[in-house]
């Protein structure tokens, strides 16, 4: 799977993503071959940059961030091909003379006038984007030539701002042009949920209500929002990463098997999964969150939420938040499934954990299994990569003694090859058009669709917990779980 001639255009190229993920992607693209000989790279934002600076910012993010390693002949070659246009969004001269340079492109390195653009700015921008690229001819396809955007999180505020913004982007693209971005969906990991759900015998005879008493999805962070505030402040860690990441892992974990791998055929079970999921009616009991309060993490005093530069002393945002949902069809019925996610937690860890019921019957003492928990199966996806199954095992000796211990895949053991970064698997996708691992907006509209009355819900109470930075987030989670008499797994 190679890439064939095209010119990538990124929107908002200053910006914390492009410098710490597509950049680095690109090159590594790059460096593995995987791009086209004349592949051009252009680059847009509000600055006064000439091409050589564009060149340096660059190269200073692929030092830094490229998983490869450097190869100085590589870096020339992506160099040549990579061009600066200045200007503002809604600047008409700006997007001529971006059309001129694309054209130049395909003249002097044979794009054939296949165009990429990569909207990694924020929401509010994109009319004018999307707008001017139709103005200045470049949303026009030629003959034989393609046209994709790509259209990074978030996706609306809710649903209706989502419904607006597809809206926006669809006046100008069709829907098979739209690559719409979850990085989750790009990393290896959560790729293997599909793989080991389908590709072998011993797992999906057990995948259901019969045996699974729960699932607990989990996307732990250590890192507080960092220079985020602009963005973060009024989002908060629901819309953020519930919305996308966490719904897309249910959806993997929960769907029915597709009629093969097409992008059609996954897209519509995992929309058939969504639109089967039900909010508990209680919110007040089947939801949690709260706001990172001051402590110690990593033998650092860390600062509160509310300390954080940018961030009002008054904000409700919650940067931590934990939600019980249902899934009313055969396989799932009475199977309930807990997400959570936090910032500045204990540790970073994002695993997704199906707990089995407990044995029918134990024919050994109560003293002996004393210690036997749940049988669970556990797909890591980051930072340990792998699969963990957990147990009861004898434990070596004179009693009949039964302990869990854990059985473990481990990406690093089994496979020597790194695994590619998620941005550079999603870009490369984009840029051959093979659209499965991307989320259709129907996916996002019925996302939004379940978490808007939560955050309506969250909304109406105004204040929230606080927990500790470097803990295990706020008691209300805990309690959560408690009254289904269950815990969530250690951090
Ligand atoms: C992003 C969120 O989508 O995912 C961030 O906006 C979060 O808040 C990030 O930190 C986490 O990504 P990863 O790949 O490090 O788990």
């Amino acid at each position: 799977r190679v890439a064939g001639p095209c010119v990538l255009v990124l929107f908002g190229v200053t910006g914390d993503l492009s410098r710490k993920k597509l950049l680095p992607a690109i090159y590594d693209l790059a460096n593995r071959g995987l791009l086209p000989p004349g592949f051009s790279l252009v680059g847009f934002a509000r600055r006064e940059w000439d091409h050589q600076d564009f060149r340096q910012i660059a190269y200073e993010s692929v030092k830094e961030h490229a998983r490869t390693p450097f190869r100085e002949d590589v870096w020339e070659h992506l160099a040549e091909g990579m061009h600066f246009v200045p200007g503002e969004f809604g600047d008409p001269g700006a997007f001529d003379a971006l059309a001129m340079a694309v054209k130049e492109l395909d003249e002097s390195r044979g794009t054939g006038g296949n165009y990429a653009f990569y909207l990694s700015i924020p929401p509010k921008f994109f009319p004018q984007v999307v707008e001017q690229l139709q103005r200045s001819g470049l949303a026009e396809r030629g003959h034989g030539a393609w046209r994709r955007v790509v259209v990074e999180k978030p996706f609306g505020h809710d649903l209706a701002s989502a419904q607006e913004l597809n809206d926006t982007v669809h006046r100008v693209f069709p829907e098979e042009s739209i690559f719409r971005i979850d990085h989750y969906l790009g990393k290896e990991t959560v790729q293997n949920i599909l793989a080991l759900r389908f590709a072998n015998t011993m797992f999906e005879p057990i995948w259901n209500r019969s045996y699974v008493d729960h699932v607990q999805i989990t996307m732990a962070e250590d890192i507080g929002i960092g220079g985020r505030a602009g963005y973060y402040d009024g989002i908060g860690a629901a819309r953020d990463v519930i919305q996308n990441h966490l719904l897309q892992l249910l959806a993997l974990t929960a769907m029915e098997e597709p009629t093969s791998f097409s992008a059609e055929a996954v897209r519509a079970e995992k929309a058939k999964i969504l639109s089967s999921v039900r909010v508990p009616g209680d919110l007040a009991t089947s939801t949690a969150r709260g706001q990172y309060a001051a402590g110690w993490q990593g033998g650092v005093n860390v600062r509160g939420y509310l300390d954080e530069e940018g961030i009002p002393k008054d904000s409700h945002t919650e940067t931590y938040a934990a939600v019980k949902l249902d899934i009313d069809n055969r396989r799932w019925a009475g199977v309930p499934f807990y997400l959570r996610t936090g910032k500045r937690l204990s540790r970073r860890v994002t695993e997704v954990a199906m707990v089995f019921q407990q044995a029918p019957h134990l024919p050994f003492s109560h003293t002996d299994t004393e210690e036997l928990g749940q049988n669970a199966l556990v797909m890591r996806v980051q930072p340990d990569e792998g699969i963990t199954v957990r147990f009861g095992s004898k434990v070596p000796g004179t009693s009949m003694e039964i302990r869990d211990v854990n059985m473990d895949f481990a990406y690093g053991e089994s496979f020597t090859e790194a695994s590619p970064e998620a941005y550079e698997r999603l870009l490369l996708d984009v840029l051959i058009g093979d659209p499965p691992l991307f989320p259709r907006q129907e996916e996002v509209e019925l996302s939004w669709k379940i978490l808007d009355p939560i955050e309506e819900y969250w909304a109406a109470q105004g204040a929230l917990d606080q927990y500790k930075s470097g803990g295990y987030g706020p008691d209300s989670a805990d309690e959560l779980m408690a009254r289904d008499g269950r815990t969530w797994r250690r951090l």
